[in-house]
């Protein structure tokens, strides 16, 4: 069943979701990115996993989670128990955001701006998904599914309600367990991303 949500696009199907991405003008980014990148996994699942936009790696893929933030997601999934086939995984945003650099092209985070244009379409990947837990993965997850940028680091491992009326757990992003300098502290913030993997694996 859909959402009764009126606002939503209302020709857009599974199938025509990616050549709808990729031909978005609701915010400048497609303009840069080389592809839309949709969301893959069952629809419907009881569990959606959201991330923040695609990255490099995942730009030239055309497939969420695929570089080094997916391998770490992958790692901890695994010993949390979580079987990543049966959730439906995708990115608040769904083109990458970079700044060039030579030959490298540096991530940037997503304006808020961008973050409310695309939210449409991932208001329409949850019309499909109706997903029972939503695993909110960082800071601009948590803002496209909740409407609140308050501090991550205060409200993960809590679940909130969606814009939507669906539950949220809101958990760290990935790549923030790669960027952190101190080992302890890096394994410290994998324990807490791994025993929030494990609670969304209980709703599989
Ligand atoms: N980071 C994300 O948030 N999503 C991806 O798909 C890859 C990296």
């Amino acid at each position: 069943a859909r959402l009764p949500d009126h606002s939503l696009p209302q020709d857009v199907t599974p199938a025509s979701f990616k050549a709808h991405l990729d031909a978005c003008t609701r915010c400048p980014l497609g303009g840069c990115a080389t592809q839309g990148v949709a969301g893959e996994g069952p629809r419907p699942a009881a569990l959606m996993v959201v991330g923040e936009q695609p990255g490099d790696a995942e730009d030239l893929a055309g497939r969420p989670f695929v570089g080094p933030a997916g391998q770490m997601f992958d790692a901890c999934a695994a010993e949390a128990g979580l079987d990543r086939g049966r959730a439906y995984v995708t990115n608040a945003v769904k083109h990458f955001k970079f700044a060039p650099r030579g030959k490298r092209r540096l991530h940037q985070r997503p304006g808020a701006g961008e973050v409310m244009a695309c939210k449409w379409w991932l208001g329409l990947e949850r019309s499909w998904v109706q997903p029972r837990l939503t695993l909110a993965m960082g800071a601009t997850a948590a803002l496209a599914l909740t409407g609140s940028g308050e501090r991550l680091l205060q409200r993960r491992g809590t679940v909130e309600r969606a814009e939507d009326g669906g539950a949220v757990l809101l958990t760290l992003h990935p790549s923030y367990l790669l960027r952190l300098p101190d080992e302890a502290a890096a394994a410290r913030a994998r324990a807490e991303f791994t025993a929030d993997l494990a609670r969304a694996a209980d709703f599989l």
